[in-house]
């Protein structure tokens, strides 16, 4: 198994993610509902996390960007893109990813939900459920069967889960303590 870490992502990091996003979705993932979203504001760098190896070498991303729902005004995070680079896929490193970044966003007590839109049989042992057919609604067209949350404190899922998702920057609530 490589040695790895996995860290905040900082902002020398930005062009070697863009060339794994490059090689892992291609062109294609610029016309994606989720990139859609994501371009509606920056995620956050704080939340979001890269697996390096020991010579610092780039071996996977995870980004989560700050959403807030429309009806309810919850404020959540959409956890994607998840990447590993392709030498370096079955080590465990994406899930390592998305289990940290998952943690960190709980850790923040203002996030009721991780959102995301990906492969069931990945994400479910993760702790990802499927959104309730027509709960909310993402600023593109999405197959239902692959919109996942994840939970966060004892009020995240259904109540927060109402309507369009929206980058955070566009809401005009703040966020609060998700649990009491
Ligand atoms: C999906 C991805 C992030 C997984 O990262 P990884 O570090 O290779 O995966 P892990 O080592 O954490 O997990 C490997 C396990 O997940 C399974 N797996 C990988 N991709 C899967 C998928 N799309 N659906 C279901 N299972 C998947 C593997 O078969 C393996 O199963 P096993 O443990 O039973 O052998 C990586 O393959 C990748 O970058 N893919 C291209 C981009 C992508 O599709 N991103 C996710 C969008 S949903």
């Amino acid at each position: 198994m490589t040695d790895f870490t996995i860290a905040p992502e900082r902002a020398e990091c930005a062009d070697a993610i863009e060339a794994l996003h490059e090689d892992a979705f291609g062109p294609g993932r610029f016309t994606r509902a989720a990139f859609r979203l994501r371009e509606q504001g920056p995620h956050d760098a704080a939340l979001s996390f890269v697996a390096l190896s020991a010579a610092g070498e780039l071996l996977g991303s995870v980004r989560m960007t700050p959403v807030v729902t429309g009806a309810s005004g919850h404020h959540g995070y959409l956890l994607g893109p998840l990447a590993v680079a392709v030498a370096h896929k079955n080590r465990g490193f994406g899930r390592a990813l998305v289990r940290r970044a998952v943690e960190e966003t709980g850790a923040t007590g203002t996030a009721r939900f991780v959102l995301l839109v990906g492969d069931a049989p990945y994400y479910n042992p993760l702790g990802f459920v499927p959104v309730p057919k027509g709960r909310v609604l993402m600023p593109g067209p999405v197959d239902p069967t692959r919109l996942l949350v994840h939970p966060l404190g004892d009020k995240a899922v259904p109540g927060a889960l109402a309507g369009m998702v929206m980058h955070e920057s566009r809401s005009t609530t703040t966020p609060a303590p998700a649990s009491p």
